[in-house]
């Protein structure tokens, strides 16, 4: 259920352990209990590599918890969480994509119609001055 007193994101009992290539294991985030409330302002803090933005994927539904599950606004998050706004520490673009379909790739997984999202991503490339620029893919573009 929504709104009330439930917490926009709640992770309970979150841990999360790396597969490694060798076969091996790497814990990186031990069992984590968070709740932030809607509107509450939360940063992670702490040195590189101590499990920032593992936590972080995990809210987003880009990696899957080993244990214990997240809650967005009460309701268990299963698959990629489409109602997250996410800036990636590093840039995350599809190097088959335009920049056009780049923009746009972030409504469409909202379900947002392909003629609609074209549409509304054009906008947006207009407006930080890259509308000439929409049919280019990333490599073409200059690195900011
Ligand atoms: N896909 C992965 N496979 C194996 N180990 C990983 C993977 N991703 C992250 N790690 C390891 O897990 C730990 C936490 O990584 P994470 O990216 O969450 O750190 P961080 O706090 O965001 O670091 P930084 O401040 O450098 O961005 C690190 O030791 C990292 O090397
Ligand atoms: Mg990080």
């Amino acid at each position: 259920m929504r709104g009330g007193s439930e917490s926009a994101v709640r992770l309970e009992g979150v841990s999360i352990t790396y597969h490694l290539p060798d076969g091996g294991r790497y814990p990186a985030v031990a069992a984590t209990d968070l709740a932030v409330a809607p509107g509450e302002f939360v940063a992670l803090v702490g040195p590189t590599g101590c499990g920032k933005s593992s936590p972080l994927n995990v809210v987003a539904g880009l990696v899957a918890a080993t244990t214990g599950r997240v809650l967005i606004d009460g309701i268990p998050l299963d698959g990629v969480n489409a109602r997250a706004s996410y800036l990636f520490q590093q840039e995350a673009l599809f190097p088959w994509k335009t920049a056009l379909d780049n923009v746009a790739v972030g409504l469409e997984v909202r379900g947002v119609p392909r003629t609609e999202a074209r549409e509304r991503a054009r906008g947006w490339l207009g407006r930080v001055g890259l509308a000439p620029f929409a049919d280019r893919y990333p490599h073409q573009l200059s690195g900011g």
